[in-house]
């Protein structure tokens, strides 16, 4: 594999569990709020970013590249109303989208189709979290200040349920 490839992969993984932490660090928020419901959306995100980094961990081992496992930065983000962690995510989710995409580039720079084929699993999960992310804004927005709203959008999230991830490798 291309050497910026590899390493640009391998700083995924650490962004990917910093995105674990960030999102464990929401849930921590709303459970301290009493919006179990936003908190178990936000543990079962948390899941999910550990997925993301275990599926590049595990395609970098596939493929017998050096995987480097870095410290991982403390989540320093100050959130004051149930607002903040959705508009926090959001930004956080497009940023990880240009990561994603900075990658992808670097791979058809070399023509690394595996690999491209590989992250097109991930360029479909950017914009599917995005997505969520605006959704739960507009719903936000629109029921956030009704108490009564606010409990409904909080049962919501209560429902989510965790699935481990449709890519196998
Ligand atoms: Fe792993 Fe939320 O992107």
């Amino acid at each position: 594999m291309d050497a910026k490839v590899s390493a640009l992969l391998n700083d995924q993984i650490n962004k990917e569990f910093y995105s674990a932490y960030l999102y464990l660090d929401m849930a921590n928020f709303y459970s301290q709020k009493g919006l179990d419901g936003f908190a178990n959306w936000y543990e079962i995100q948390a899941k999910e970013e550990q997925d993301h980094a275990m599926l590049i961990y595990q395609y970098l081992q596939n493929n017998g590249e050096q995987v480097t496992l870095e410290a991982i930065a403390k989540p320093d983000k100050t959130y004051e109303t149930p607002m903040d962690p959705l508009k926090a995510a959001l930004a956080h989710e497009q940023y990880v989208t240009s990561l994603i995409n900075t990658i992808y580039e670097a791979a058809q720079v070399v023509k690394d189709f595996r690999t491209t084929q590989f992250l097109d699993w991930f360029i479909k999960e950017q914009g599917e979290e995005e997505k969520n992310s605006m959704d739960q804004i507009t719903k936000m927005e629109l029921y956030g200040e009704d108490a009564r709203s606010l409990y409904m959008l909080n049962s919501e999230l209560a429902s989510r349920t965790y699935s481990a991830p449709s890519l196998v490798l």
